[in-house]
């Protein structure tokens, strides 16, 4: 069993905290005119509003099936109609070109390598339509917290110890039953290099989802992208 699998029901506890994300997707969301696309959707948290606070239809990937029964289950009791496929972020193809697409909480560390990400980021501006949007989240790596943690064991529900590989760029959330998540991270100059090498634009950067600056305090990357009018 993989992390997603095993950790799917634990999930909605463990993502409790984030909730300021949503308010910032769906305002894209409403701002799109055609298909949004969630990548690596989970359990619908972000999706489920989206969809019904927008009337749009709302597109979610997520490569684990444990992940994606959960957010089949939470749509239907929301009362809303997501279509929910089981696939790879990496393989991302649409038969309609996208108006967004969005990539919350941070899932694109889940990625290991450059090669994956730019394969992701090519795939994205492919199936979005001009003018379209791309927007993701994710930590700003501070290396002072990821020393601090290293080795560091959580007593939770979902007991785990924090890893820390300087070399890889890499941290390891090792839960006590042996199941690894781990997250890779990427510095600002890897986020623009990945929009340029997909052909895409950066629209704005920001510190948080309430248009905070971003400066050298801040550690969140809010991103959003746009594939050109015209290439
Ligand atoms: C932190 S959860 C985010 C779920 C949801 N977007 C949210 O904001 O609550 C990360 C999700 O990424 C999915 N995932 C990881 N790697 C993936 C990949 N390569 N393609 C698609 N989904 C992936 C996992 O299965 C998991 O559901």
């Amino acid at each position: 069993m993989t992390w997603d699998e095993t950790f799917a029901v634990d999930y909605e506890r463990w993502s409790a905290h984030m909730t300021d994300d949503i308010a910032f997707y769906a305002a894209l969301a409403r701002e799109a005119d055609g298909p949004v696309v969630e990548l690596a959707v989970g359990t619908g948290r972000v999706a489920i509003p989206v969809a019904r606070s927008t009337g749009h239809r709302v597109i979610g990937l997520d490569s684990s099936s444990a992940m994606l029964a959960l957010a089949r289950a939470n749509a239907t009791t929301a009362g809303v109609d997501l279509d929910l496929r089981e696939a790879d972020m990496r393989d991302l193809h649409l038969d309609e070109p996208a108006a967004l697409v969005y990539c919350p909480f941070r899932s694109l560390l889940h990625l290991p390598t450059w090669s994956d990400r730019r394969r992701t980021f090519e795939r994205v501006a492919a199936a979005l339509r001009p003018g379209g949007r791309f927007a993701w989240n994710a930590f700003a790596f501070d290396h002072h917290v990821a020393a601090r943690v290293d080795g560091a064991h959580q007593d939770d529900r979902t007991p785990h110890t924090l890893r820390y590989w300087v070399g890889d760029n890499r941290i390891d959330i090792i839960r006590d039953d042996g199941a690894t998540s781990s997250l890779w991270w990427a510095t600002k100059n890897e986020w623009l290099g990945l929009l340029d090498v997909a052909n895409l634009e950066l629209e704005t950067l920001h510190g948080g989802f309430a248009a905070e600056p971003f400066n050298d305090a801040s550690a969140e990357y809010v991103f959003v992208a746009r594939r050109p009018l015209t290439r």
